[in-house]
C-alpha cells in the first residue's frame, strides 16, 4: 500500500478557533480531516456535533473524516451526511449485529463507510461486514481522548487485518487512530496500516507541514 495518507484529528485543535485551525491543516498538507465526535455515552467525554461538522466545511475542501464514537450511530447517519461528512465511521462495539445493515446505510448516502474496533475487540469480529466498509478503523487507544500512548499490540491487529483483505481479495483502507507520532509512524505503516490519524503530534508541532511530511514518508 504506498498510498499513506494522514488524518490530523481538530480533537487536539483549538476550540475557540476551528475553522483556522482546519485550514492551517489543508496549508500543512494534511490528506483528510479526523473528526472524533464523542457522545458522553459511548465514551464519557463530549466533543463535538453535525453542527461543528458543517462549520468545518466552509474552511476546507479536504474529506471529513468523521469518528463515530456514539451509541445508536445509525441515528445520526443522515445528519452528518447533510452537514458535509465526507466519510463516517461507527464503531463495532456500538453495532454490533446491526453493523453490516449500518455500513449498508452510509454508503446509501454516497459517502464512504468505516467500521471501528477499539482495542480489546478482536479484527475477526467485523471480518464478516469489510465488503461492506471502505475502511477499517483500528483503535491504537482505547476511544475518548487524545494524548494517550499507542498501545504496540494493536499494530499486530493492523497486521492480521491487512492479510486477512488480502487473502479476500478486498482493497481497503486500514485506518490507526491515537498516540502516532514520528517514532511509531514507520512500525505503523509497516503493519499496514495507510491512513494515519494524529492528533497531539500535529498539533504541538512547531512546524506542522514537516511534521505531517514526517509522517506520511516515516520508513
Ligand atoms: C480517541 C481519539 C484520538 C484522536 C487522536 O478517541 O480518536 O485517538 O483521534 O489522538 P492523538 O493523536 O492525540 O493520540
Ligand atoms: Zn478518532
Amino acid at each position: 500500500m504506498n498510498d499513506i495518507r494522514i488524518a490530523p484529528s481538530i480533537l487536539s485543535a483549538d476550540f475557540a478557533a476551528m475553522g483556522a485551525a482546519v485550514e492551517q491543516l489543508e496549508r500543512s498538507g494534511a490528506d483528510l480531516i479526523h473528526c472524533d465526535v464523542m457522545d458522553g455515552s459511548f465514551v464519557p467525554k463530549i466533543t463535538f456535533g453535525s453542527d461543528m461538522i458543517a462549520a468545518v466545511r466552509k474552511h476546507t475542501s479536504l474529506p471529513l473524516d468523521v469518528h463515530l464514537m456514539c451509541v445508536s450511530p445509525q441515528n445520526k447517519i443522515e445528519e452528518f451526511v447533510k452537514a458535509g461528512a465526507s466519510g463516517l465511521t461507527v464503531h463495532f462495539e456500538a453495532c454490533i449485529d446491526k453493523t453490516k445493515k449500518i455500513l449498508q446505510f452510509i454508503r446509501s448516502f454516497g459517502v464512504r463507510a468505516g467500521v471501528s474496533v477499539s482495542p480489546d475487540t478482536p479484527v475477526s469480529s467485523v471480518y464478516d461486514v469489510l465488503e461492506e466498509a471502505d475502511m477499517l478503523l483500528i483503535m491504537s487507544v482505547y476511544p475518548g481522548r487524545g494524548g494517550q500512548k499507542l498501545i504496540e499490540r494493536t499494530l499486530a491487529k493492523a497486521e492480521e487485518a491487512r492479510s486477512f483483505l488480502e487473502n479476500a481479495g478486498l482493497k481497503r483502507d486500514i485506518e490507526m487512530d491515537g498516540g502516532i507520532n514520528e517514532e511509531n509512524a514507520a512500525q505503523v505503516i509497516s503493519s499496514g496500516v495507510n491512513i494515519l490519524v494524529a492528533g497531539n503530534t500535529v498539533f504541538r508541532s512547531q512546524d506542522m507541514a514537516k511534521t505531517i511530511a514526517q509522517l506520511r514518508g516515516a520508513k
